[in-house]
């Protein structure tokens, strides 16, 4: 572990050199650094071409996992280099330094910037290499996700569970007055303390699995990208913990979404990245439905992407770094026969976005929505939440009685056979958000389309159902439930 001195001495030589997200894209330009995202290195040590200016170094001893020059990591770095070996954070062989972690920078659209440490990068130029057990990931596309789908409103607690690297708590401490963070696995409450320590934000990381370690607490926001992999069941030395817990199918993420509901303050929201399981006979939202509605709390359950069993087994065996390995075919059927022992026949990726309310009857709203949306998609699950508590106020005779106006950013298509006088389809599409889109029948559009704040719901319904010459409340009965959603998605306001 670095001495408070050292940590900070390092984030002054950081800062010195500009180690920034964007500095280090200047240096090896844009094209190298999605290579590099794609974990390959040459394009970028190419562009670096040997120089020994401290951000090369820094850049090449970290994120392109080079040997560098001693004398050259001694000069970007003055009178760090023996206690970061020490810490065993870098090594030395002769005349050379290698990282043995990684520290990069970090830059997020939402304004976080720093640096974060974890394990290197793994199958960087595509050397197959084992993962160790307790690997400490660093910033994945999935802590992304989590970072872009968290609501970033001002909250008093918040609790970054299974924090890995520390990344989620990067973006917690911009918004939250304290911020807590968990992990099981010890080596990533090092790590995790590191990227704070740098940082100079001040985190309470406590050790140990799942809530335990906050029994009691109560918070106003938890996220988590827990270690939501379904793979066959395995002992704790050969678990990867960054991604796999001991829990049979997706008891984990279960356990995550009831438990954590339990830690939620009024008004507190949980929101959870995960993977949960297709079961043959069962609809999949039913059984999500099943395990929210105990906790008597709002949900909104987005599925974003279904993967089938064979797909799902390799893209984990490749990322446990499998792929080409001699038990690559022997591993695969085991998990093959973990599933058929499971009954699963599909795997769901994507959001469980829980709210405590004091609501009688909560709002469950559990979809397959794997169309393209605007990111960050926070600034929408905080707008769907008011939109629920809104609708929620709303008996029928307020609804009617409401100057609805459609939203901005809403626009009409009609797909027309060429030729017909007649739409075949007319949806309703939004811009921004979810860009949800709905399929709206000639009355519905007629409606939607008066909704501009002059007229209430009742009295557009009304002069639709006159023009279509049908009945005024039977129209109104037809009307209500999608209204209703409307509003929850967003469609309408006031
Ligand atoms: C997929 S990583 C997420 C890391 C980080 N939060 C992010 O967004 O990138 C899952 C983390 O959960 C931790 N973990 C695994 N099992 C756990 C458990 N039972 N309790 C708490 N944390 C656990 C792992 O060590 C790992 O750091």
């Amino acid at each position: 572990m670095l001495s408070r001195d050292v940590c900070l001495r390092l984030r002054s030589a950081f800062l010195d050199h500009n180690y920034s997200v964007d500095a280090v894209v200047d240096l090896i330009g844009e094209p190298a650094h999605r290579a590099l995202g794609r974990n390959s290195t040459v394009a970028a040590v190419r562009a670096i071409g040997g120089r020994t200016d401290p951000l090369s170094v820094l850049t090449s001893l970290w994120p392109l996992q080079q040997p560098v020059d001693r004398a050259a990591v001694a000069q970007a770095l003055p009178g760090l280099l023996e206690p970061l070996v020490a810490a065993e954070l870098l090594a030395t062989d002769g005349p050379l330094v290698r990282a043995m972690v990684d520290i990069r920078p970090y830059a997020s659209d939402d304004g976080s910037t720093g640096w974060v440490v974890s394990d290197l990068s793994p199958g960087l130029d595509t050397v197959v290499s084992p993962i160790r057990p307790d690997f400490v990931l660093g910033v994945s596309p999935a802590s992304t996700t989590l970072a872009q789908l968290t609501v970033r409103q001002p909250v008093g607690r918040a609790l970054d569970l299974g924090t890995g690297c520390g990344v989620q708590s990067l973006h917690l401490a911009r918004h939250a007055d304290t911020v807590v963070a968990t992990d099981l696995n010890p080596r990533a409450i090092e790590l995790a303390g590191l990227t704070f320590a740098l940082n100079q934000i001040d985190v309470d990381l406590r050790l140990g699995s799942m809530y335990e370690p906050v029994e009691g607490d109560l918070f106003d926001l938890i996220v988590t990208n827990p270690p939501y992999v379904m793979s066959p069941p395995q002992s704790d030395s050969e678990r990867l913990t960054y991604r796999e817990g001991e829990w049979a199918a997706d008891g984990l993420v279960r356990h995550v979404v009831q438990r954590g509901a339990d830690l939620l303050a009024a008004g507190g929201t949980l929101q959870v990245l995960a993977n949960w399981a297709h079961l043959r006979g069962r609809d999949w939202a039913d059984r999500l439905a099943d395990w929210i509605r105990p906790t008597g709390c709002d949900a909104l359950v987005i599925q974003r992407e279904t993967l089938d069993p064979y797909e799902y087994i390799e893209l984990w065996l490749t990322d446990a770094g499998l792929a080409g390995s001699s038990d690559y075919v022997q591993r695969y059927r085991q998990w093959l026969d973990y599933f058929e022992r499971l009954d699963l026949e599909a795997i769901g990726m994507g959001w469980i976005v829980l709210h405590k309310t004091a609501r009688a009857t909560p709002q469950v709203q559990i979809e397959h929505w794997p169309y393209g949306i605007e990111q960050p998609i926070g600034p929408a699950i905080a707008a769907h939440r008011l939109a629920v508590e809104l609708e929620q106020q709303l008996d029928d005779a307020d609804l009617l009685a409401t100057r609805w106006v459609i939203a901005e950013d809403v626009i009409e298509e009609s797909v027309a056979t060429p030729g017909s006088a007649d739409p075949r389809h007319i949806i309703f599409r939004q811009q921004r958000g979810f860009r949800r889109a709905v399929e709206a029948d000639t009355a519905l559009a007629g409606i939607l389309g008066a909704c501009d704040g002059e007229l209430s719901l009742g009295q557009i319904i009304n002069t639709v159902a006159q023009i279509l010459a049908v009945d005024g409340s039977a129209l109104v009965a037809e009307v209500l439930p999608r209204v209703r959603m409307l509003v929850r998605d967003g469609f309408l306001a006031r």
